[in-house]
């Protein structure tokens, strides 16, 4: 193919004089500036700064974004992370000046749409979830349970105890164990049971008052249900251990159950995985956490109260405090809230039915070439055991390199770490019945060449831009910047 997309920066296209439209109008005096930053403050040389046309920006940016997979680009099966579909419409809102020009500290008297938005998206997500009280502010599920065991522990020691474990499954994302250790906890590992669920007997061996919360993901991080969850709840709660649950699979759940109903006393919701707002890449997302009413004054603040219709922001004495800048990153607010209004009650309902539906399907058409582990029924995902490509001189890692060159993204792999050579399958539930079929088409394709030509699989990707990376390299030896001279 004919093009100047070499791979080369912005910088290096840039050519003097080269410009876009022309000089921004300011619509406000540009006073200050000169005067309020003493001389020795000011830069002496202008910003180097690429020059270019438009058009060559919106090209640059273009073609980068068709060599990167994406979304809306092509099938994204990343267990676990649930790249699930961005309607536009959220985007659109989220984008109306009257949001995007507020700054987060106006007098609320000025932003009250803003805070009326928070206030009804606080109250689905507690209607959905079935918790009493619900913060936003955390900026992604890891600062979500963060957050949420500060609450737990601010909990405990108003009742005068000084609990210092938590316990967390061994299948658990690696967020959990490091969220309770930066809160200050100590992390005791619980095993799971040969069917993939918690080992039950081993949780209550562990049970003491010295535990301040149990952490379980459900649907676990294998894709099953936890069966038990009332008898781990009612165990945790005898000895005052309150019950956490790692929300990240809730789309598994929405419009069948809700955490609240199950027994948890507290949860974490990933807005990007179960309400389709974009990924925060870890930060700029949004990681709301709902408790039950024991819970309720220890929640961040601000917080926003409605006092019939005119919306006020106030700062309970027992909160943790703030977790985050001013709300939180509202414009992904905007976007759930948007999400949820779109697909009202009914729509919502059959979120839960789609995704456990579509993953069950999809496993059905692949489990002859390649089976999970543990024995399903299964919920929103699966992981498969990659072992048998060991025979033939084969990793999960070759299978999922060489399925992006059919231009699909590869299952999550190598996590949970209970299963060997994890290959863990999430279809979500915004995929189409034709997207699964092909999927499973490639998939098999790629377990024949395993079979037929290791080598081919070995050396993928063929047909992408950057060939096999080192990945220890790459890993260790990022390099972020460029080479200026
Ligand atoms: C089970 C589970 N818990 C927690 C997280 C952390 O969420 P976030 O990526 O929003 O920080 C994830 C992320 O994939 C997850 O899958």
């Amino acid at each position: 193919m004919l093009h100047d997309d070499t791979g080369r920066t912005l910088f290096e296209k840039s050519r003097p004089g080269q410009r876009g439209t022309g000089e921004i109008e300011w619509d406000v005096p540009r006073v200050g500036l000169d005067t309020l930053v003493p001389a020795k403050f000011r830069r002496k040389k202008a910003p180097r700064l690429p020059e270019l046309s438009e058009g060559e920006v919106v090209r640059h940016f273009v073609n980068l974004s068709t060599k990167n997979h994406h979304i809306d680009k092509g099938f994204y099966p990343l267990g676990s992370c649930t790249m699930k579909y961005n309607p536009k419409v959220n985007e659109s809102l989220a984008r109306l000046a009257g949001f995007t020009t507020l700054h987060p500290l106006q007098p609320a008297e000025t932003i009250q749409g803003a805070l009326e938005l928070m206030w009804r998206l606080e109250r689905m997500l507690g209607e959905i979830s079935g918790m009493d009280s619900v913060s936003l502010q955390p900026a992604a599920g890891a600062h979500g349970e963060l957050t949420a065991l500060l609450v737990v522990r601010a909990y405990h020691l108003s009742r005068g105890e000084d609990r210092r474990k938590v316990l967390i499954p061994d299948s658990a994302h690696g967020t959990n164990p490091a969220s309770a250790a930066i809160a200050g906890f100590e992390c005791v590992t619980v095993k799971s049971a040969p069917d993939g669920r918690t080992d039950v007997e081993d949780l209550k061996s562990k049970l003491g008052p010295d535990v301040a919360a149990f952490m379980i993901t459900n649907p676990n991080t294998v894709g099953i249900f936890e069966t038990r969850v009332e008898e781990i709840c009612a165990a945790c709660h005898a000895v005052g251990t309150q019950v956490y649950m790692d929300g990240a699979n809730l789309n598994a759940l929405v419009g069948i159950t809700r955490p609240g109903d199950l027994g948890f006393d507290v949860m974490h919701f990933n807005l990007h995985k179960t309400f389709t707002t974009p990924h925060g890449g870890g930060g700029p997302g949004c990681g709301p956490i709902g408790v039950k009413s024991h819970l309720s004054a220890f929640l961040p603040s601000p917080r926003v109260e409605n006092h019939e219709g005119k919306f006020t922001l106030a700062k309970p004495a027992t909160s943790i405090g703030p977790v985050h800048g001013a709300f939180g990153n509202f414009l992904i607010m905007v976007r759930a809230y948007a999400y949820i209004l779109a697909m009202g009650p009914e729509g919502l309902a059959n979120v839960g039915h789609t995704a456990v539906l579509n993953a069950n399907y999809l496993y059905a058409k692949i489990k002859e070439g390649m089976s999970c582990k543990f024995d399903g029924p299964y919920m929103h995902e699966f992981v498969l055991d990659g072992s048998p490509l060991k025979a033939l001189g084969l990793h999960t890692s070759d299978f999922a390199k060489r399925l992006m060159d059919f231009g699909v993204y590869a299952p999550t792999i190598y996590f949970p770490l209970i299963v060997p050579e994890a290959m863990m399958i999430e279809p979500t539930e915004t995929e189409s019945r034709e997207t699964l079929d092909r999927f499973a088409e490639i998939f098999l394709e790629v377990l024949r060449e395993c079979k037929e030509s290791p080598e081919t699989v070995h050396s993928a990707p063929h047909n992408l831009p950057l060939k096999r990376v080192d990945d220890v390299k790459a890993a260790k030896d990022l390099i972020l910047t460029h080479p200026f001279e």
